[in-house]
């Protein structure tokens, strides 16, 4: 029996964001958008993303050429960040499409402290999915932990990156100097943060 056992309807810039716990799966809905926890049956999704060089050059992944190394990937992300609390890395869609990944990977679990990622198929980029799925994300990590303490950061060469965080409401910490280096590549790094206010 499917039971809504708790509805939340938070209103942030014209979106309405609502937090479903349908029989202990959680689902974010927003105004175009259902995330739903991240499992093995969206492995062959991901290729969309995690082989395609431009979603994953500022990230810290690595290019895949193939679904298995995405599932291999998949697992290993899905058992090594686990967290007891419940999911925190979600399969992004519009209108049963999947067109990307959240998360927020936990760093500690005193005083909760998590990490903060989005990462959207190519050809879905520019309409404002990447800031409503992160926006959807965000609230869903206070109302979950009201103490939390999120940790994000960004490549000065991705503008839409931090536009997005920016736009939430981080705070700039500091730019660090070649702090990114992956895929070949060193450069700077924007560190942002995002305290509770409680
Ligand atoms: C970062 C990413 C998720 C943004 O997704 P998106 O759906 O295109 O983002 P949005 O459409 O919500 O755009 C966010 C803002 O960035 C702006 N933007 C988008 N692309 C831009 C670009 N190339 N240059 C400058 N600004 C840009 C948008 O105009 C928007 O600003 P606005 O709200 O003032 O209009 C997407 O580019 C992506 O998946 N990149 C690869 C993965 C990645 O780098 N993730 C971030 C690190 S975890």
């Amino acid at each position: 029996m499917i039971t809504n056992i708790g509805t939340m309807q938070i209103e942030t810039e014209k979106l309405i964001v609502k937090n479903f716990d349908i029989g202990g799966v959680v689902m974010l809905k927003t105004k175009r958008l259902s995330l739903v926890p991240l499992s093995k049956e969206y492995s062959e999704d991901l290729i969309k993303l995690w082989g395609d060089y431009d979603v994953i050059k500022y990230t810290y992944s690595t290019l895949m050429n193939t679904q298995e190394e995405c599932l291999g990937n998949l697992i290993m992300w899905l058992t090594l960040q686990r967290d007891n609390s419940g999911p925190n890395k979600f399969a992004i869609f519009l209108n049963n499409n999947f067109i990307g990944i959240a998360g927020f990977p936990v760093i500690h679990n005193d005083n909760f402290k998590c990490g903060f990622f989005y990462q959207i198929i190519r050809e879905y980029w520019n309409n404002g999915y990447g800031f409503e799925a992160a926006n959807a994300l965000l609230n869903y990590i206070f109302e979950k932990h009201p103490q939390a303490t999120i940790n994000a950061d960004a490549v000065v060469n991705n503008p839409a990156s931090i536009k997005i965080l920016a736009k939430l409401g981080f705070s700039q910490i500091c730019i660090e100097e070649k702090g990114f280096k992956n895929n070949g590549m060193e450069l700077d790094i924007v560190h942002f943060g995002f305290k509770s206010k409680k």
